[in-house]
């Protein structure tokens, strides 16, 4: 009986490994299609804070009617869940709606390759603000990054520093929302896709206040009619797709996060980041020097070599969880 345990066994393996590989690959997909008509939508219409607020309010209205017609099950939470939720919902407001101030003053492709920096971001964030500390192995990862990063700042054709500080602060705010959700999901019920739900339907709340002070109404029908008369009535077709894919892929990493050790997450995420920088250059033709390519492409090696070893898992978790 033994050989027929282990086909079953390797036939499992197999199952799984597909599984993964469909996570992966529809993930990549859905992340790839937000940047860009995220991007569209930007170029025409300049008001990150309300397309941020319109992703979170898109995705909580998605998955209301998800629970309402049962097509998911609602999550069973307490109160304990949502104040758990809380700093996570901050930390996650804080990231997504810088990274999408960032995308609207520079290239998509100028956000990801900082926001490849997020394991950097990481480990310095754990040593001098939590104390831990971390093999050489680890340090020394940290010089490609930071070194391809900067790079890639300083060769970058339209820097901008608003762009430049939207991605920093969307990394910090990222690693701020692992931790704290790594403290939050721990022991809980919630699976990755409700998890996601009620982190964007709280976010939804924390933003929305801020959109209307920061940007505000009149801007935004002003700004809406404007990009109606240039781009015609399928502007608001591509600010629903990029809402619905900002769900859809976030949903998607949450959900792949049960599957996956937070290790090939990670490398999953920067993989996402290649192919989001390569199909965002092609489709809005963005001029790229080869010394800027170079400073992305170390700081991506950089990233690679930091997810290289076991010794970090602490790390590669915090860095990497519930996305
Ligand atoms: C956002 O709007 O939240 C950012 O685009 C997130 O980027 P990431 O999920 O690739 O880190």
């Amino acid at each position: 009986n033994v050989p027929v345990v282990s086909e079953e066994q390797a036939r499992s393996e197999m199952a799984k490994k597909v599984k993964i590989g469909i996570y992966f690959v529809t993930w990549w997909a859905l992340n790839v299609v937000f940047n860009i008509y995220n991007k569209k939508v930007l170029n025409a219409f300049p008001y990150p804070w309300l397309t941020s607020t319109l992703s979170l309010a898109v995705g909580s209205l998605m998955m209301l009617i998800s629970w309402a017609t049962r097509i998911a099950e609602a999550p069973k939470t307490d109160f304990d869940f949502w104040k758990a939720l809380a700093p996570v919902a901050v930390a996650h407001t804080i990231g997504h709606v810088a990274a999408t101030v960032s995308m609207s003053k520079v290239a998509v492709s100028f956000t990801h390759i900082i926001k490849s920096g997020e394991p950097a971001f990481s480990v310095l964030v754990s040593r001098f603000l939590l104390g831990e500390s971390f093999p050489a192995s680890v340090y020394l990862s940290l010089i490609p990054i930071i070194g391809g990063c900067s790079l890639a700042a300083a060769t970058e054709l339209n820097f901008n520093m608003t762009g430049f500080m939207g991605a920093m602060i969307s990394n910090l705010a990222f690693v701020f929302r692992n931790i704290f959700s790594k403290k939050g999901m721990k022991g809980k019920s919630v699976g990755g896709m409700n998890y996601y739900a009620c982190l964007s339907m709280l976010s939804l709340l924390i933003l929305t206040p801020f959109a209307i002070a920061v940007e505000g109404p009149q801007v935004w029908a002003a700004g809406w009619e404007k990009a109606i008369s240039q781009i015609g009535p399928n502007f608001v077709w591509w600010v629903a797709a990029q809402s619905i894919f900002y769900h859809l892929y976030n949903q998607v990493s949450y959900m792949s996060l049960n599957e996956i050790s937070p290790l090939t997450f990670s490398v999953g995420n920067t993989m996402k980041r290649i192919s989001v920088i390569v199909s965002s250059i092609i489709i809005f033709h963005t001029p790229v020097q080869p010394i800027n390519a170079l400073g992305a492409a170390i700081a991506i090696l950089g990233t690679f070599l930091y997810s290289q070893s076991d010794e970090h898992d602490i790390i590669l978790w915090q860095s990497s969880n519930t996305r």
